[in-house]
């Protein structure tokens, strides 16, 4: 088990990607944090079943309109954060020229502003405690930029993500603070389904299939192992060659 009593604060661990990263740090030891918005079931759920192999609670917060309290709460529960997984994550098909400043802001607050400040928070204890590692979820979306109509916002705030990703790992090097990114490709989640060119997009990947929340999950527990030991300031791509 390599993530033996390591304690994990996923972010937007209710489905998808979150919840395979929560089950693959369970079978490797990990006490969870699992955070959800909207979707209690599906963090009940998750939580019941982990619940059998290692201790787990669950945390509701909507990041479009507070932010930062999540890893007191954390820490409070469990005594110390060894790695905080920003996940959670939001995409709303508003096309640029409908697009309202609210929903600009509403994007850049979820994708981005949350995660700096759970970082935040998180520095302050992982400094503390000797170190620790934060792995913020991005989109392969940077990669394309303005390339489409409906994801412009999105892509831009996972662009600042990937920016504070670095410079986080800058500032936490000499504290032992490991903070790196991974930028998935298209990933059969909820967030992908019903997407009208979904087709075309499976096409345009050179190994021929998406990817499942499995291929991301493995690659954060390699990160949140002592495996990732010499990995800081990082943005990996797991989208398949595309
Ligand atoms: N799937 C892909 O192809 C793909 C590709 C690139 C990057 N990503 C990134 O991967 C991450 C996980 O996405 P997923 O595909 O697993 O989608 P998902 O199943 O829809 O998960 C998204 C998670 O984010 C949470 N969330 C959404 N809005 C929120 C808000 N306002 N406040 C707090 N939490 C909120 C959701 O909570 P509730 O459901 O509980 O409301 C859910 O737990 C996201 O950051 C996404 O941008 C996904």
């Amino acid at each position: 088990m390599i993530l033996k009593d390591k304690k994990i604060l996923i972010t937007g661990a209710s489905s998808g990607i979150g919840a395979e990263i929560a089950r693959k740090c369970a079978e490797e030891g990990a006490q969870l944090g699992i955070h959800f918005f909207e979707n209690i079931r599906g963090a009940q759920e998750l939580a019941d079943a982990l619940s059998k192999v290692t201790s787990v609670k669950i945390y509701q917060q909507d990041f479009s309109d507070e932010d930062g309290k999540l890893v007191s709460k954390f820490v409070k529960d469990f005594g110390r954060i060894d790695i905080l997984v920003n996940n959670a994550g939001m995409i709303d098909g508003k096309a640029f020229e409908e697009m309202t400043v609210e929903d600009y802001n509403t994007m850049f607050y979820v994708n981005s502003r949350a995660p700096f400040m759970l970082a935040q928070q998180a520095f302050k204890h992982m400094k503390e405690q000797g170190g620790g590692k934060i792995i913020n979820i991005s989109s392969f979306a940077v990669k394309y930029g303005m390339g489409r109509n409906r994801s412009i916002h999105y892509a831009a705030s996972k662009a600042t993500l990937e920016t504070l990703t670095v410079a986080l790992a800058r500032l936490g090097a000499k504290h032992n603070i490991l903070v790196n990114a991974i930028r998935p490709g298209v990933i059969m989640t909820k967030l992908q389904k019903g997407r009208e060119d979904l087709d075309q997009v499976l096409q345009r990947i050179p190994l021929n299939r998406a990817g499942t929340p499995a291929d991301v999950a493995n690659t954060v527990i390699h990160l949140a192992s002592d495996k990732g030991g010499f990995i800081t300031g990082e943005i990996i791509t797991i989208a398949g060659g595309e």
